[in-house]
């Protein structure tokens, strides 16, 4: 084994990016703003606000979620710079591959792959609980060995079906070749919107002001703990930055649509999570659909009925648009040749990498049946976390490039070194504060990523290979245009 072959960095290859060129520029600081919405709000908003409320942040949730979103909105500055000066496919993974070289890349890769599968499953779990919730309205009741998966609280549990076969259903539409238009995607978001406002509107005259008191019963300390949790409902800003080659102006459209859509997602969080825990007491909010719990307390069962359909059909955009993101990510990898060629290979009809989308949907339903939404959820945050801690310290290293005057002027950081830095640190605080045994699930796929990459990527790497058969080594280890 070569150390120089586990830090050769691959060049800004323009042919990857052609694909992306030949896209049409249309899309606007609005537009990606709604894409935006329509990528971040989804079980977040509708699920774990119970879980924060109930476990680590009492009734000051709405502080979790402020915090979080002030994390996200560093990261978030820090994933346009790179988008915008290294605009190639696979994001994260393909901007580390240039400055820091392909072990990390790789390791970023997994990451996250662990991000996009786990919030898949995640989300097809909690797809799954309002789904329910919509048919117990018809009067339609699942037993729970068939609804929810083992060790989920307060149920005794087997295997959620539903969420397994919703995850399966996305898989087939994408295998298909569906894509999201903007069209489909704004009406989504209107009703995604609509009904978060119309669940405040209506819970809001039935808060109680004694379900604020303690306000934070587990200290700054669980507002911290919880805030690692909500970053969850965050996810999905990272997809925005893969979209700048559509924008018509991406160096000033790109950090307008980032952080409007943060902002937009941050205040309906804080809302929900402020009312939730004045309507029902915290300890009582660790259930799957709180949002609707909440309303069916109220006796308020047409509102949570309205309320349902709009989580069911919001979670599916988020559905759609996080396996889209995945499959693209392995294909990215795959055709590096650090994963087995066949997830890389295209159908010729559809245009779909189809055998990398099923395998990605029969994954994420098997975790979806079977591990519980609190356990996959911190999943998905360590894995995201730990990818925007490497892309915000990335950007020091990038900005030292030998030859970073090169590359296309793209959006710059403001308050360079301290926002990368901070945001790093940031980043890695809220890691700290996820469960142990999320740390020890999250170092065995780490450890089964290095396993993979030791006996089959090192092996097949496009670039060691190209690099062993160039005489001018040198040209394959720095970036150029
Ligand atoms: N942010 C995404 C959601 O909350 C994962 O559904």
């Amino acid at each position: 084994m070569e150390i120089a072959k586990l830090l050769a960095k691959k060049k800004f290859e323009i042919k990857y990016t052609k694909d992306e060129d030949s896209l049409s520029r249309d899309l606007s600081a609005w537009g990606l703003t709604a894409m935006g919405v329509g990528a971040i709000v989804g079980a977040g908003i509708f699920i774990t606000p119970g879980i924060i409320a109930a476990n680590y942040a009492g009734p000051g949730t709405m502080f979790a979620y402020i915090l979080s979103a002030a994390v996200c909105a560093l990261a978030a500055l820090c994933y346009s710079e790179f988008a915008s000066t290294i605009p190639v496919a696979g994001s994260a993974y393909a901007y580390v591959y240039t400055v820091f070289g392909e072990l990390v890349a790789w390791i970023i890769g997994w990451a996250l792959v662990s991000e996009y599968l786990f919030a898949v499953s995640s989300v097809a779990v909690s797809w799954s609980a309002y789904f329910q919730s919509l048919l117990s309205g018809f009067g339609i009741n699942l037993p729970d060995f068939l609804s929810v998966s083992m060790g989920t609280p307060g149920k005794s549990g087997g295997v959620n079906i539903i969420a397994g076969m919703i995850t399966l259903i996305i898989g087939f539409i994408l295998a298909k070749g569906i894509k999201e238009s903007t069209k489909l995607n704004t009406i989504l978001v209107a009703t995604k919107v609509i009904v978060i406002l119309l669940f405040i509107a209506v819970a809001i005259f039935y808060i109680k002001p004694a379900n604020y008191n303690p306000l934070l019963p587990f200290g700054f300390k669980g507002v911290l703990a919880g805030s690692a949790v909500a970053f969850y409902a965050y996810i999905g800003f990272d997809a925005v930055s893969t979209a700048s080659e559509e924008v018509k102006n991406p160096q000033r459209d790109m950090p307008i649509g980032i952080v409007s859509s943060l902002m937009i997602a941050s205040v309906l969080y804080a809302a929900v999570a402020a009312v939730l825990v004045g309507v029902v007491h915290y300890t009582k909010l660790n259930v799957a659909d709180p949002v609707a719990y909440a309303l069916q307390l109220m006796n308020q069962n047409w509102v949570a009925g309205i309320v349902s359909f709009g989580a069911v059909a919001g979670m599916t955009t988020v559905l759609l648009v996080m396996s889209y993101g995945g499959t693209r990510l392995i294909f990215a990898i795959s055709r590096d040749g650090l994963l087995p060629k066949s997830l890389s290979k295209i159908n010729k009809e559809t245009h779909v990498p189809v055998f990398n989308t099923y395998t990605f949907a029969i994954l994420a339903s098997l975790v979806s049946m079977f591990i519980p939404l609190e356990k996959i959820a911190e999943l998905v945050n360590i894995g995201t976390l730990f990818a925007f801690s490497t892309v915000s310290i990335g950007v020091v290293f990038l900005r030292r490039l030998d030859n970073y005057d090169e590359l296309p002027a793209g959006f710059k950081v403001p308050l360079y070194p301290y926002i990368p830095i901070l945001s790093f640190v940031m980043c890695v605080v809220l890691m700290t504060q996820l469960q142990a045994v999320t740390w020890m699930v999250f170092a065995a796929w780490f450890t089964f990523g290095l396993i993979i990459y030791f006996t089959y990527g090192y092996r097949h790497s496009h670039l060691h290979q190209k690099s062993d058969n160039d005489d001018d080594q040198d040209s394959d280890i720095e970036p150029t245009i």
